[in-house]
């Protein structure tokens, strides 16, 4: 039998003459006689030679950019330049031909607004099959990281009944028919007839539910989907997308920020090591792009110095009112150049203020801790100063927040007065509240928001392109 190879194998392949057998998609034919195959396992193609005259008129016709093809030949050192090897094709079977006139993929450069209108078809550009598997190979590198280091992967459940960022932007799952639901005598949706018995929605976050697992395992983990209805049509926001979200016992908020610079070097270091090919191809691409913009808003450092800076230097680590100082002072402030300026002391942050200070202040990822109470979720552990609760953020440059993390409030009575206070029925938390009643003990967690790490780790700009097929407001196709 004839062994079946792909491109990234056959390219490290001493060429002897010997019998392969390759399948893929046709990039660019040329001369009638040059096929680059392509077949997803690496950025590069395989040229296949076709010597015309030996073959049928017909089929040669067919062959053009987007058709799957089988090439059988022999692989041969190449007579051209630019690769070491080739394959001399003696037979050449026509899977599916792509008509050129109506095939959206040509071999021009397409803007990333046309291709995602072709979000079923894009995968087959260089630059989507280099994000792409970098996001693969950060999702692996995520699994590696904390199975490393003694965390249980935790499935947390994707429909949830409780609401855990309390922002009350909530999908609803429910079977009732919208035209003619059940009601209350009060008139109001009867859910307790929906299929759970309850409203629930899909979940906006898994951590409360990992809380729980920490406290029997210790050290978890989620890597899911996850579901957010703001209405938020930014180039960081998906309605869909995935987070991780570590849960430690026993961790308090310097340890959680120590476990979020580590694991976030660690992933950046293990696509340095393993996808150089995927990371120099994008770092061309954005030089390529750059060269059309003013000088004033190119970046400072090419994509693989800019992931090299992450992974060789400490996240400066400043308090919330630390950073309302700088900003406060700040000349963009000064000079009313934010949106929203900063005069006092409970503001909360805006991106161009995150950005100000990680992009144009520290020039390094951020991490900021000790936030006002009042703007942050409820279950973040209140401080000594009764105002501040122990949260962090990780802030990174040209993404702003990247990581939403805290200690969490451990101590049951403090967890009721917050809750009291902002009107959440004890019965609709009664679980998480056992949580303190049994066995309480300090514990952390974060959450980082997988798309945005993938959007900093390929340089593109828009989080619609890290994704296979974005959900946003008015956009679910595909
Ligand atoms: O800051 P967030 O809302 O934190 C939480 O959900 C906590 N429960 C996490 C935890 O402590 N376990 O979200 C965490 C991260 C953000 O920093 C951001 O990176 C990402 O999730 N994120 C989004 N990413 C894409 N689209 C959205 N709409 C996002 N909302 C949040
Ligand atoms: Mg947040």
């Amino acid at each position: 039998m004839i062994k079946r190879f792909s491109v990234k194998e056959l390219l490290n392949t001493e060429p002897k003459e010997q019998e392969v057998v390759l399948e893929g998609w046709v990039k660019a034919f040329r001369s009638n006689r040059f096929i680059a195959l392509n077949d997803g396992s690496t950025l590069k193609n395989l040229q296949c030679v076709v010597d015309y005259e030996n073959f049928d008129e017909e089929l040669i016709k067919s062959i053009s950019t987007g058709a799957a093809v089988k090439v059988e030949g022999s692989l041969i050192a190449s007579q051209g330049r630019g690769q070491a090897v080739e394959i001399q094709a003696n037979k050449l079977t026509l899977y599916g031909k792509a008509d050129a006139d109506t095939y959206p993929i040509q071999p021009k450069k397409h803007s990333l607004e046309f291709l995602r209108e072709k979000a079923h078809l894009r995968i087959r550009t260089n630059t989507f099959s280099a994000v792409m598997r970098l996001r693969s190979a950060l999702s692996f590198a995520v699994h590696s990281y904390f199975q490393q280091n003694g965390f249980y992967y935790m499935h947390a459940p994707i429909i949830t009944g409780s609401d855990a960022e309390g922002a009350g932007e909530m999908f609803r799952v429910t079977t009732l028919d919208p035209k003619d639901p059940p009601l209350t005598e009060n008139g109001e949706v009867n859910f307790k007839e929906d299929f759970f018995g309850k409203e629930t929605n899909l979940t906006v976050s898994g951590q409360l539910e990992a809380e729980a697992y920490a406290m029997g395992l210790g050290k978890v983990y989620t890597f899911g989907p996850t579901f957010r209805a703001e209405n938020s049509n930014t180039s960081r926001h998906l309605a869909e997308f995935w987070m991780i979200e570590p849960e430690m016992a026993f961790y308090d908020l310097d340890a959680n920020m120590d476990l979020a610079e580590d694991f976030i070097r660690w992933v950046i270091q293990y696509v340095l090591d393993n996808c150089q090919e995927d990371i120099q191809f994008l770092e061309q691409r954005l030089l390529d792009e750059e060269k059309h913009k003013p000088q004033a808003e190119r970046s400072e450092m090419p994509l693989s110095e800019k992931l090299k800076f992450v992974v060789n230097n400490n996240f400066k680590r400043v308090s919330y009112t630390e950073a309302i100082d700088i900003l406060r002072n700040s000349k963009p402030n000064k000079k009313k150049k934010f949106e929203f300026g900063i005069d006092e002391w409970g503001a909360d942050l805006q991106s161009e203020h995150e950005r100000y200070l990680v992009e144009k202040h520290f020039k390094c990822p951020v991490i900021l801790f000790d936030y006002p109470a009042n703007i942050k979720a409820f279950y973040m552990r209140l401080n000594e100063d009764g105002k501040t609760v122990r949260a962090m953020d990780v802030l990174f440059p040209g993404i702003g927040e990247i990581v939403g993390g805290s200690q969490r409030e451990e101590r049951l009575e403090v967890l009721q007065k917050k809750i009291a206070a902002l009107d959440i029925e004890e019965k609709e938390l009664w679980w998480y509240l056992d949580l303190r009643r049994f066995g309480t003990a300090v514990h952390s967690g974060f959450g980082l928001g997988f798309e945005r790490l993938v959007q900093f780790v390929t340089g593109m700009g828009n989080i619609r392109d890290v994704i296979p097929f974005p959900r946003t407001p008015q956009n679910a196709e595909f």
